[in-house]
């Protein structure tokens, strides 16, 4: 694991906005994973400046995102279709074919999960895999439990979670409770993983991610195994570090 700690915020984006560029220059045909949340929206920012500076283009670029809520129509602004579009697809030149997101609306739970991972593994694997972080360690919307869940899954998502992501919604009582997620093993599988952290508030998930036992119940441990993993944290984020 290289951890790189930022000064701050808008330092971390900038830092994490240039490595996926940098791998975009590279192969402008990557095939992304993104992820939603407060903490890679100033990565996008800085993403939708490189691409205006003519610096990277996403024309060729495949992307799938980690996670989408179960049972929240995609037109609904706290579902995960409607951020992407708001935060980065609305602003760059991606194929509307070419982005991927799980149908939180789908009728066959299960069709739907094995069809996201068929489709991963067509477009040739996940090259470079942007990842936030749980305040209770989760990556994606997998939760401390007793295993890892390998593949694209249905997920009871944590009371921590849900009070979490509370901020995003009129009350806690219309946040959704469950929500379709690629595994463990979806996120592993990645070539290349950007994992980032900011604020006070993620300092136990980093310490414990980084140093802990690999272990279910701190699902981003399993990252330890990862051959490629960079971590960018601000200060706060790496204060017990
Ligand atoms: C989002 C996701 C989650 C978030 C995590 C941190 O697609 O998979 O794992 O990355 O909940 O969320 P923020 O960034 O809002 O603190």
């Amino acid at each position: 694991m290289r951890i790189i700690v930022a000064n701050d915020y808008d330092e971390m984006s900038r830092k994490a906005a240039h490595l996926i560029a940098s791998q975009m220059i590279l192969n402008p045909e990557s095939v992304l994973g993104l992820a939603t949340g407060s903490t890679p929206i100033g990565t996008y920012k800085e993403l939708i400046k490189l691409y205006k500076d003519g610096v990277i283009d996403f024309s060729k670029i495949k992307s799938f995102n980690l996670d989408e809520y179960f049972e929240l129509p995609k037109d609904n602004p706290q579902s995960y279709d409607y951020f992407m579009k708001a935060n980065l697809f609305n602003h760059v030149n991606i194929g509307e074919e070419d982005i991927n997101i799980p149908n939180g609306m789908c009728e066959n739970i299960e069709r739907e999960c094995n069809d996201y991972e068929k489709k991963i593994i067509e477009a040739g694997g996940i090259d470079l895999q942007l990842l936030g972080i749980g305040r209770n360690s989760h990556i994606g919307f997998n939760e401390p439990g007793e295993h890892f869940e390998t593949n694209t899954h249905l997920v009871q998502l944590d009371e921590d979670t849900i009070e979490a992501n509370s901020r995003f919604f009129d009350s806690v009582d219309d946040v959704p409770t469950k929500a379709i997620s690629m595994g463990i093993g979806s996120i592993m599988k990645a070539k290349k993983i950007l994992l980032l952290a900011s604020g006070a508030g993620k300092a136990d998930a980093i310490y414990d991610t980084v140093n802990g036992p690999i272990t279910p119940k701190v699902p981003a441990s399993i990252l330890q195994l990862h051959p490629d993993v960079v971590i960018i944290v601000d200060k706060e984020a790496a204060s017990r570090l």
